[in-house]
């Protein structure tokens, strides 16, 4: 049924686009990924079809979505990276609240329904306790990165009631790992993301690694986050695809994508160092200026609404792609 369903990539050459498009072919999927390369790879597009351009670009968007006879859309297209967001907030605001505005027109006008967003737990801002974060936190954002997703979500609830369109908004938390097999991995230009960081220190790019904070209130003093594997997160979005098929109502729902369970920066490093059998410096700092303590996702309504969890997501899986990735 499924099968020959054509599904639009938005953002497809990027790190986690490409883990899903290999999971939405190995799902019987026709893929078209749609990027401008503006941190995407070509060598990380796995799709049937490959269109260049921007998000912006309404038009041709329209052209795509009718010569290919899309029947869904997935935006993974942003800026991503929150620290320079605070610095310069209006190219966040400009790619990824304009930028899925125009995408949003482009479906409308084609009458194309559904759509799979990739938000994130940065729309949560910051946590004062250690629970796990549940979708019914209200949003907080901290920073614009985080409410830019934030204002995409309430555009698509309000599209949703008014044009019958059918949304899941996946909420990531720490991507991270590589496809087992090395046909794509994590690779952002500047890297902020901790384990490429810690891999990088270990192969000896970087002479050292920072520990931002050592006296937080977890077992071991460092912050805890909840890492999910990048083919775990790709398998999320196959299954919320298939989800928004087997739905004709005006349907929007939030769901975060994690594994439930948070691993902390000295557990990282050390999984690190037994993986690659490679001694490094650590540097202990101070705290980072919003940084919680505890960031771990309340996997289980992705379980109930999507049947699906973590299956890749131990760290020393994680890792270990990860390095092969890297290393190869
Ligand atoms: N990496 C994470 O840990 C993480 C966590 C939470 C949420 N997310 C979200 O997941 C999505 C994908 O993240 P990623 O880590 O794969 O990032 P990425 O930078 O590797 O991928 C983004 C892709 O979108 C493309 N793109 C960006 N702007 C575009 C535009 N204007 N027009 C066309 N293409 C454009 C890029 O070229 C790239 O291929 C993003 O929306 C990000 O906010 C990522």
């Amino acid at each position: 049924m499924t099968k020959n369903l054509n599904i639009l990539v938005v953002g497809g050459a990027g790190y986690i686009g490409s883990h899903t498009t290999l999971s939405l072919k190995v799902a019987g999927y026709n893929v078209v990924v749609y990027d401008n390369f503006l941190t995407g790879h070509h060598d990380a597009c796995f799709g049937d079809h490959l269109v260049e351009g921007e998000l912006i670009n309404k038009r041709l968007l329209i052209k795509t979505i009718e010569k290919f006879e899309i029947d869904c859309v997935i935006q993974f297209a942003a800026l991503i990276e929150a620290g320079q967001s605070v610095i310069e907030p209006i190219p966040f605001y400009q790619n990824n609240v304009a930028g899925t505005i125009s995408l949003l027109e482009a479906m409308h006008a084609t009458k194309v329904k559904r759509l799979v967003f990739s938000s994130t737990a940065a729309v949560y801002g910051n946590s004062n306790s250690n629970e796990l974060l549940h979708e019914d936190k209200p949003k907080s954002p901290i920073n614009p990165y985080g409410e830019s997703k934030a204002i995409v979500e309430t555009m698509l609830e309000s599209c949703v009631n008014a044009y019958g369109m059918q949304a899941i908004a996946l909420r990531y938390f720490n991507a991270a790992g590589a496809d087992a097999k090395g046909r794509s991995g994590e690779r952002h230009e500047p890297e902020t993301h901790l384990i490429p960081l810690v891999i990088e220190t270990a192969r000896g790019v970087r002479p050292h690694i920072n520990i931002y904070g050592t006296d937080y209130d977890t077992p071991d003093g460092t912050c805890i986050r909840d890492y999910v594997h990048v083919s775990d997160l790709a398998s999320g979005h196959v299954q919320a695809v298939k989800r928004l098929f087997e739905i004709d109502h005006p349907y929007f729902d939030p769901i975060n994508l994690g594994s439930g369970y948070g691993y902390s920066v000295k557990e990282i490093i050390e999984s690190v160092k037994k993986i690659s059998k490679q001694e490094f410096k650590i540097c202990k700092g101070k705290r980072r200026h919003g940084d919680p303590a505890v960031l771990v996702a309340d996997a289980s309504k992705a379980k109930k609404m999507l049947g699906w969890h973590a299956q890749f997501s131990n760290i020393d899986q994680i890792v270990r792609d990860a390095w092969n990735f890297a290393t190869k």
